[in-house]
């Protein structure tokens, strides 16, 4: 969305930038010092005690060297005050008394927007409390009780197919409103309900706003949830389920548990565990977890104990963390999610995981032993390798009590373990591999890439199994959704159908899977065709790590001092060997 925005107000947008300097902007919320051409900080972006936050003021951008971090002060204003593209450019323009023609409509369409959702939502409660209705029916099934579900605003869609339309008709509330908030769809000229039969969990905002709906199946249909897609007001990566709710309970209580679902949520908040919140049913984002920092510095990740769910904390710590937050992370030993566990054990059960969740970095070393006998020569080797990848990214404090740890466990020195550590010193950090990735992200189509690797799955579902290792190398959002419901199907029942796949699928996004799937001939190849791709995405995330060191090379040029200069040309050499390694640039 940001990006048709910034074309369609491009001048305005580039004018705006024009009249602004990022060091005004930045130094109202960081203190920087002059530092050669350049200004210096530190970086509000990750935690840090030595700046290498630089602001250059010629160019217009930030870059941190710490994180990687980097943008125009557009991309700045976003991040630090965790807005989206138009509202960042509308705070920049009105702190800087410039007049943009579309702050005030956007204001007030937003405001009709959550009035409609709101009712919406009231429609629903009132399905769901007034008759009998076999929602109602199914959430007693799973034992919520009535103050929780009153509590949640939880509601029901009826299977009469208009009813909410003709509600909304009779009001006279715009179709293209409805369709946009995705409560309507139509087809040949006709309106109809998008939520049928439906128990309806409505996703309300900190600000008490309600921004979309969950929409679970009553039962085993498929899909077991439908959301509300992506609009004005609703962005996934921007908000968390029940956080109006638990926001002062996790105050409270000093950190919040973060869970995959909403039933999750609503079963772990009634037993009593309530600074509880859920990530709606995607990865974690940067800006979930700058949302979560208002309330707290403290998270505990209670994921599914399945192989998605323990991928998920994995990737959960690298943002919570980069945002400096501290994690721990339990799964349950019981049951496949919270909700199953506290069930049948109760809350101090719970507790008790709590208590003994690990705190990140154990988390980590500990995944990384998966699949490696540690009794073993080799396995030891393979672990330490990783093991000390892990514990470069902390600080020298905690790196050495984790050295210690790990001398002892492995029964290797304590100093081969530094030099491993110090020797092979890879500057690219997580944070910043993500950064590479966010920006092929978002869109609908698939990469001949994508394609195969699909098409292969599609033939073998037990690749399923390989995929999770090289999670990233699908990026566009329609390849993601995919491979989330054939890693769901595939989980639930080892293997999977087209049509499996592309029953939760939007009309085009079936039509677009299918052609894919179509025009790919894999011919009994699949282990060649999956190492090909494998191989080619490893060498093209060689490529951008190439340029962004180039681009970090350009602006260290006037202060950061040959130190770092050096470092960072011989990461550069390194890069362009394995370059060459993969066959050279092509
Ligand atoms: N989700 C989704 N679409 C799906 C499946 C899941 O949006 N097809 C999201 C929902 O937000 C859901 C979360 O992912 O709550 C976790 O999924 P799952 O564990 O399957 O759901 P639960 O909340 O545990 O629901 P239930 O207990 O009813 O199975
Ligand atoms: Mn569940």
């Amino acid at each position: 969305m940001g990006q048709s925005f910034g074309r369609a107000f491009g001048t305005t947008v580039e004018e705006l930038k024009n009249q602004i300097n990022i060091v005004d902007v930045v130094g109202r919320v960081v203190p920087l010092k002059r530092a050669g051409a350049n200004y210096k900080g530190v970086c509000p972006f990750h935690s840090e005690k030595t700046p290498s936050f630089v602001v250059s003021e010629q160019k217009q951008i930030f870059t941190c060297f710490g994180c990687g971090a980097s943008g125009d002060v557009i991309e700045f204003t976003k991040r630090y005050y965790n807005l989206d593209f138009a509202e960042a450019v509308e705070k920049l323009a009105k702190e800087n008394g410039i007049e943009i023609s579309i702050g005030g409509k956007r204001n007030s369409d937003k405001e009709k927007y959550y009035e409609i959702n709101k009712e919406a939502a009231r429609f629903f409660y009132r399905a769901f409390t007034e008759e009998k209705n076999p929602g109602y029916s199914y959430m007693k099934k799973r034992g919520i009780d009535d103050a929780i579900l009153k509590k949640f605003g939880i509601g029901y869609a009826d299977d009469s197919w208009d009813s909410l339309y003709r509600y909304f008709k009779a009001k006279g509330t715009d179709e293209k409103v409805l369709l946009e908030l995705g409560l309507i769809s139509e087809k040949n000229g006709k309106y109809y309900d998008k939520f049928r039969n439906r128990v309806i969990f409505p996703i309300i905002n900190t600000s008490g706003k309600v921004i979309g709906f969950g929409g679970r199946a009553i039962g085993e249909a498929m899909p077991k949830y439908l959301n509300s897609p992506e609009n004005i007001i609703f962005q996934k990566k921007n908000n968390i389920y029940a956080l109006n709710i638990s926001k002062q309970d996790v105050g409270r209580e000093g950190y919040g548990i973060l869970v995959e679902g909403y039933m999750d949520v609503i079963s772990l908040y009634q037993h009593g565990v309530r600074n509880v919140g859920a990530s709606l049913g995607t990865a974690l984002t940067e800006n979930q977890a700058r949302l979560l920092k208002r309330y707290t510095k403290k998270v505990v990740l209670s994921y599914d104990a399945d192989a998605a769910g323990r991928n998920a904390a994995l990737r959960g710590i690298d943002i919570l963390s980069g945002e400096g937050i501290k994690v721990k992370v339990l799964h349950v030993t019981d049951g496949k999610d919270p909700d199953e566990f506290i069930k049948k054990n109760g809350k101090e059960a719970f507790i008790k995981l709590i208590d003994g969740a690990l705190p990140m970095i154990d988390y980590k070393l500990n995944a990384a032993q998966k699949g490696l006998d540690l009794k073993t020569e080799d396995g030891k080797i393979d672990y330490m390798k990783k093991a000390s990848e892990i514990l470069r990214s902390l600080s020298p404090v905690e790196a050495d009590i984790y050295i210690k740890k790990l001398a002892g466990e492995l029964k290797i020195a304590e100093g081969a373990i530094r030099l491993e550590i110090s020797g092979n010193n890879n500057t690219v950090t997580a944070t910043q591999s993500r950064g590479r990735q966010e920006e092929n992200k978002g869109t609908n189509e698939l990469s001949n890439m994508e394609a195969t690797l699909l098409k292969v799955l599609m033939i073998s579902p037990s690749f399923a199994d390989r995929m999770l290792e090289y999670d990233g190398i699908i990026q566009s959002e329609l390849g993601r959704k995919i491979l989330n419901l054939m890693f769901e199907l595939y989980g639930i029942k080892g293997g999977f159908e087209q049509y499996e796949i592309t029953d939760s699928l939007d009309p085009e996004e079936s039509q677009e899977f299918a052609a894919a799937v179509d025009s790919i001939i894999v011919a009994g190849n699949e282990e060649q065709v999956f190492d090909e791709c494998i191989k080619t995405w490893k060498k093209s995330e060689a490529i951008k790590r190439e340029q962004e060191l180039i681009d970090r090379l350009a602006l260290a040029d006037e202060e950061t001092g040959s130190d770092s200069i050096k470092e960072l040309t011989e990461e550069l050499m390194k890069v362009q060997q394995e370059i060459n390694s993969f066959g050279g640039r092509k």
